[in-house]
């Protein structure tokens, strides 16, 4: 097979497959020993940056989980350490930005770097990790998309509510659209660069877009993440994922992408019918549903796809991340579930 007839790029095309391709975001993570194990010997920023490790933990899952694709192993953070934002992964409280931007001046004094130089342990890792799957599975690179960077910048971490991310674009909607613009300049250029080094589609991570109103999705972000996507390399796919999003579905689509991210907080049909049936989907099942014994994940895999109706362009895949205290079993019988049930 090569690499370009594989079911998930075939999908990503919306070309019919054999079966409905299957993997599992945050595939290689704290649910998984292997990881565990590696994890209490390094911090996680230096797993990041370290080629060799990178390229164990991306393939080690591929193998044990049976999925049709492999994702990098990196962090959406990355990309703002070099713009002296103080970026530390903290234990129990997740990333922490020790100086974060609340201000027209902060923006224009984040740090000028080059994605090509600063960030060359990321490509370094993808070429080291394509010679490893010796063409088995894809690899999928990734980065966070400008809305999704932007909150973390602004709120400094994490937020609930992102009071100081909405406060930036209601009182400087100017700054906001300089940041925006820097961000998506900067993310159109790391994606291409994983591509060049041997990523053969890439999915934007806009986790937390969920939290807008349609109008400023539309207003604020889509410009900045439909830029993105125009600048990726022309033919790759492009995976515009994004939770919480049912009620901004159509602008979501807006924005662009060859497939678009469903979480399972809509239907998987009535998610396709917003998005329309000219794009790819993936999604979606419930990360909780894999804590279910394998015979309710068996059946909750079926109705997935039972509501994909066998249509070309699905992609099986969580809603969101596999969460850390997930049993591999499960995640197991949930790839098995979905090769056997779909297979036509
Ligand atoms: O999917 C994969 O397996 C690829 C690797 C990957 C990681 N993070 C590894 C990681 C990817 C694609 C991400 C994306 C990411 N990172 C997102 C978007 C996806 C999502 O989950 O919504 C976000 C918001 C981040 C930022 C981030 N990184 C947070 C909030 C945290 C802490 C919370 C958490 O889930 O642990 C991280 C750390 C992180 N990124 C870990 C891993 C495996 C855990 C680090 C550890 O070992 O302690």
């Amino acid at each position: 097979m090569t690499k370009t007839d594989h079911p998930f790029l075939a999908a990503c095309r919306r070309e019919q497959t054999s079966y409905t391709p299957v993997w599992v975001m945050r595939q290689a993570g704290r649910y998984m020993e292997e990881y565990r194990k590696l994890r209490a010997q390094y911090g996680f920023l230096e797993l990041c940056k370290r080629p060799d490790l990178a390229t164990e933990i991306t393939v080690t899952p591929v193998d044990k989980l049976g999925v049709d694709a492999a994702i990098l192993f990196a962090d959406i953070l990355l990309i703002l350490e070099p713009m002296g934002v103080g970026l530390e992964y903290s234990k129990g409280d997740g990333p922490i930005l020790h100086h974060p931007v609340r201000s027209g001046k902060d923006v224009d004094g984040l740090k000028e770097f080059k994605v090509e130089t600063e960030l060359s342990f990321v490509y370094e890792a993808v070429k080291k990790i394509s010679k490893e799957l010796k063409n088995k599975v894809p690899l999928i690179g990734f980065a966070g998309a400008p809305f999704t960077l932007a909150s973390y910048l602004i709120e400094g971490g994490g937020a609930r509510n992102y009071i100081h991310t909405k406060k930036f674009f209601y009182s400087a909607p100017e700054a906001w659209k300089r940041l925006m613009e820097r961000l998506a300049k900067l993310i159109g250029e790391y994606l291409n660069c994983q591509i060049a080094a041997g990523a053969q589609a890439v999915q934007i991570f806009d986790s937390w877009a969920g939290c807008l109103t349609p109008n400023d999705y539309a207003q604020f972000v889509e410009p900045y993440t439909k830029a993105v996507i125009d600048a990726v390399t022309p033919g790759v796919p492009v995976i515009n994922f994004s939770t919480g999003t049912a009620g901004l579905l159509k602008q979501v689509r807006a924005a662009g992408g060859s497939v678009i991210g469903l979480d399972w907080r809509v239907n998987l049909d009535d998610g396709w019918a917003a998005v329309g049936d000219d794009v790819a989907v993936q999604g979606n099942l419930d990360p909780v549903a894999l804590f279910a014994a394998p015979k309710e994940i068996k059946s909750r895999v079926a109705e997935i796809l039972r509501r994909a109706g066998g249509k070309a362009g699905h992609i099986f895949n969580l809603g969101h991340g596999v969460l850390p205290e997930t049993p591999v079993d499960h995640v197991i019988a949930m790839v098995d579930a979905v090769h056997e049930l779909s297979a036509r």
